[in-house]
């Protein structure tokens, strides 16, 4: 079977390609204590992996939201026929602005996707104060956020990537903003490699297939500079934790 066919077999079987795996992923539902009477509410839910897991896995019931069509298509798809469907709902709506019921959920995650909250040094403090209304007096807060392994990151990074916070600074906003940290768990390398992997495939997937498209040298370029940020900077300097956090 040839690459392309091995990664449609990936797609199919939903096997995870977000950042965090599922036995990190089983970590996290095990320190937020998620079983069958959880309520999950996902901020940005991508393809819904997490969401899929944790109801296929631990039993939990949720709602994913997330603004591509193209990911709650393929996020409906993948829970279509299983017998968690009636468990999970997905959304697609900008999470900033969606309606939940306050105080209702036991666990409110954002995985990889703060920057809808805000820009690199204010979208971590403005996501855990948006989920905070949606959790219970004793829920608890899942943000898998990106940070910069040093303060002395290259320039060139920085007007990437934005003023990324470093993983104290995280630990710190985490403690001003009421909450305590009760579980972590970076990526590893691997992790971000296959990360990375799973977009520059769709990258790579696109521009073969839309060879007469306008923005196709522009889709290019920005491709080849994401592959060298990554290659020059981002793999060193950069890093991502999971971080579970709850009120005391
Ligand atoms: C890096 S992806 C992470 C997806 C998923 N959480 C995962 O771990 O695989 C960020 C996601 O946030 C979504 N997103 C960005 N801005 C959004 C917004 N305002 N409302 C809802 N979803 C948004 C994107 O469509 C994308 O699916």
């Amino acid at each position: 079977m040839d690459f392309y066919n091995k990664i449609k077999m990936v797609e199919r079987d939903h096997v995870v390609i977000g950042l965090m795996p599922p036995g990190k992923l089983a970590g996290i539902a095990h320190f937020a204590g998620l079983g069958e009477s959880s309520l999950v509410i996902d901020f940005g839910c991508g393809y819904g992996e997490a969401l899929l897991y944790w109801a296929s896995t631990f039993g939990i019931s949720g709602v994913g939201i997330d603004s591509s069509e193209h990911h709650i298509e393929h996020a409906k798809n993948a829970v279509g026929g299983l017998p968690i469907a009636d468990r999970i709902d997905f959304v697609c709506t900008d999470a900033t602005t969606y309606r939940f019921e306050p105080q209702s959920f036991d666990l409110a995650t954002c995985i990889t996707a703060s920057n809808m909250f805000g820009e690199a040094d204010v979208m971590f403090r403005n996501a855990i104060r948006h989920m905070n209304e949606a959790i219970t007096d004793d829920g608890y807060l899942l943000i898998v956020e990106p940070y910069y392994t040093s303060p002395d990151v290259p320039k060139e990074l920085i007007d990437y990537e934005g003023p990324l916070p470093t993983e104290i600074d995280l630990l710190h906003t985490i403690q001003r903003e009421g909450f305590e940290l009760v579980y972590m768990i970076h990526s590893s390398q691997a992790d971000w490699d296959r990360y990375i992997s799973s977009n520059l495939y769709y990258n790579v997937k696109w521009l073969t297939k839309n060879q007469d498209h306008p923005e196709w040298q522009q889709r290019l370029e920005s491709h080849r500079r994401w592959q060298e940020m990554y290659v020059r900077h981002r793999s060193r300097y950069e890093a991502c934790v999971a971080l579970l956090m709850t009120r005391i």
